[in-house]
């Protein structure tokens, strides 16, 4: 059995790669070796029975000892101790959820019902850096990756709606005392059917622009409000969440001169944060390099992976099966208000909802561990 260093098991991308990983009985395949950057000598969670104890994430030589680790400690971790380890000359496997090295020549993104072929080329020939994708990217191609693998995605624009998670555990804290200050401050006229509803407006648009109102996460507030830019301003217009739409499929893909293929798929759009929890959605513009039916393209999403679902173009369909909190907790991606656009029969339009903690962060990285496991 295989050692298996984790750091970074007990924040929130961590956790929910701890629980898949005890609900795919991965315990049972490796000996894991649990890693603290906090608490060295503390106890191995209660669950992972005969774990040692905590041993410290700094310590390159405790490091050393074992042929697989997997972080989801966040890129501050990576960009600390991946350089030193791989300097003491470490030639284990690094499996790591931050976007710190994704885009490192000799580093592959993982997505395996997606990439499974890059993922194989990669380790034939002695790759040893598997990092998880940009959640929106991955959520994305495990709903639509049938098209991509069918070649008939000329460009796409993806239009975001990014849940709170994707800032991190206290951005979705925050949000939610947003909720309630904006709730609490209204609620005696709320309680009151006769009240006016823009009495109630403004004495929320007090709230939301009083500076008191929390807001150390977003910088401003989130609830009852959008935030169209997610990460850095890349200074040409563009979010760095933008790009990494398309430079990640790209490469996930292994599409485009630089990462072994011919031609790159443009891709771009807007991203932008609202107030959900933890499911990303987005709004699709696809052009096809064909006309091709609806049926046809069902098909061809559903049978791209088991995780792809069709949801039928209706209202009801949509309002039901198609939003973050139908989706959340599950690993299903469905894809609906598919149609035709009226630019022409090769213009389609997509929406798609992903839990950005399952297929966006842990669930590619249990898998490659299981890859790597053989
Ligand atoms: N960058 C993403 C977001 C999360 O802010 O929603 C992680 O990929």
């Amino acid at each position: 059995m295989k050692a298996v260093g984790l750091v970074g098991w007990r924040g929130m991308v961590g956790s929910v790669l701890m629980q898949r990983m005890r609900d795919e009985n991965d315990f049972a395949l490796i000996e894991p070796v649990f890693f603290s950057t906090s608490n060295q000598g503390g106890k191995a969670p209660a669950w992972a029975e005969g774990a040692g104890p905590l041993q410290n994430a700094y310590d390159i030589d405790a490091l050393k000892k074992l042929p697989i680790i997997v972080t989801a400690q966040g890129g501050d971790y990576t960009s600390e101790v991946y350089p030193k380890l791989r300097a003491a000359g470490w030639t284990g496997t690094w499996i790591d959820a931050a976007s710190t090295l994704r885009m490192k020549d000799d580093a592959i993104i993982v997505l395996d019902p997606v990439n499974r072929h890059v993922i194989d080329a990669a380790l034939a020939k002695g790759v040893r850096d598997f990092i998880g994708g940009n959640c929106t990217v991955s959520c994305m191609l495990i709903g639509l990756g049938g098209l991509f693998k069918h070649d008939l995605v000329e460009w796409m624009t993806s239009m975001t709606y990014q849940a709170a998670s994707g800032g991190g555990a206290q951005h979705m804290r925050e949000l939610l005392t947003q909720f309630g200050l904006l709730n609490g401050q209204v609620k005696g006229l709320l309680d009151d059917p006769a009240s006016a509803i823009l009495d109630i407006d403004r004495n929320v648009l007090a709230l939301q622009k009083d500076p008191s109102l929390p807001q150390a996460q977003f910088g401003v507030p989130l609830a009852g409000n959008l935030i169209p830019w997610i990460d850095k301003d890349l200074g040409n217009g563009m979010s760095k969440e933008e790009w990494k739409g398309g430079a990640e499929t790209n490469k996930i893909l292994g599409l485009g001169v630089g990462f072994g293929g011919s031609r790159e798929v443009p891709i771009d759009g807007l991203c932008v944060r609202i107030g959900a929890m933890r499911c990303h959605s987005q709004a699709l513009t696809i052009k096809l390099k064909k006309d091709v039916p609806l049926d046809e393209i069902d098909d061809i999403l559903r049978s791209a992976n088991p995780w792809a679902s069709v949801v039928p173009n209706t209202r009801e369909d949509s309002m039901r099966s198609l939003t973050p909190v139908a989706v959340t907790g599950t690993l299903t991606i469905p894809v609906g208000r598919m149609r035709k656009l009226s630019m022409g029969p090769d213009y389609l339009s997509a929406f798609t909802v992903g839990d950005q903690l399952l297929w966006g962060a842990a669930e590619p990285l249990r898998r490659m561990l299981r890859i790597v496991l053989g």
